[in-house]
């Protein structure tokens, strides 16, 4: 049977490395994360309900701002432009999705590149391109790629596909496989890629991040693969008190005993997304501190 990989404690590690850390700086004020959400989307209420959970344990301040689903992209923009001009706060966080009249792509290049610890605006993204140590990286794939370190993942040399091309996670994921260091061999695959199962079928490091359960079955994943599933789908289930169950992309019971190791769903990628977030805001406080 593979290796699961365990997120939780992995990113219960991440945190107390990072509790210490703190522990460590004399400073007239704690790191403050500023979270925005648009609307009351059940999964985002939940993320960011345990994004401020976990900097609170970690002795992070955050602060709320619940936005109507009817905001529109200027009264966004003003919150965002008085967060980025508030020294209080180190970084901030605009929780996606963001309703469809809203533009992501707008509203993440407006926050402050050196308080943009979700490294989506167009100035880390670029920083992430040219392998500038001064980049914020996406979380989620910066959660992969140290969970990938922690359970001893060869990556230089190997074939890495990822399944999916978001901001989020596909883009910043190969980005990150490819670059100096961990100098995987990365295929991006998509909705409209053909021959999918044939690609996949190559990778020693399968990524699945397209939001879709059921996506990678046993026949598109090579023996002694390493699997990383991205994907967090609530599907129904008459079992469960919220009337719902967390799947993956990956279909776990068929494909688990094709591999040398596996996240799990939940359990896996989603706690090291938040712990690398808290890792981020940490960075940002400090530079804060020195000036930026
Ligand atoms: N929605 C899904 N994942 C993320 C993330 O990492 N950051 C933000 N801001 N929104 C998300």
């Amino acid at each position: 049977m593979p290796e699961i990989i365990d997120g939780n404690a992995a990113a219960k590690r991440v945190c107390e490395e990072l509790s210490k850390k703190l522990a460590g700086i004399s400073a007239p004020r704690r790191p403050c994360v500023a979270f925005i959400r648009v609307g009351e989307d059940p999964a985002s209420v939940s993320y960011v309900k345990k994004k401020g959970r976990i900097a609170g344990e970690i002795g992070i301040e955050s602060r709320l701002h619940v936005l109507p689903e009817s905001v529109s992209q200027g009264e966004l923009n003003a919150l965002i432009d008085s967060l980025n001009a508030d020294d209080s706060v180190d970084a901030v966080l605009i929780q996606a999705p963001l309703p469809g009249h809203l533009s992501e792509r707008d509203s993440f290049n407006r926050v402050r590149a050196d308080k943009d610890v979700d490294g989506f605006s167009r100035a880390n993204l670029g920083m992430l391109c040219q392998e500038d140590p001064r980049a914020f990286t996406a979380c989620t794939p910066a959660g992969i790629m140290e969970l990938l370190k922690r359970h001893g993942v060869q990556t230089a040399g190997k074939r890495a596909v990822v399944l999916g091309r978001s901001i989020i996670v596909g883009k910043p994921m190969a980005l990150l496989l490819m670059q100096k260091g961990a100098d995987a061999t990365v295929s991006v695959c998509h909705s409209k890629s053909e021959n999918l199962k044939e690609i996949c079928s190559q990778a020693d490091i399968l990524i699945a991040a397209v939001g879709r359960p059921g996506t990678v079955t046993a026949d598109m994943v090579k023996e002694g693969a390493c699997v990383i599933d991205v994907g967090i789908n609530r599907v129904p289930s008459a079992e469960t008190k919220s009337g719902y169950r967390l799947v993956g992309d990956v279909d776990f019971e068929s494909v688990a005993p094709k591999c040398s190791k596996i996240t799990p769903v939940p359990g896996g990628v989603g706690p090291m997304t938040v712990a690398m977030l808290m890792s981020n805001t940490l960075a940002a406080y400090m530079r804060h501190l020195q000036g930026r």
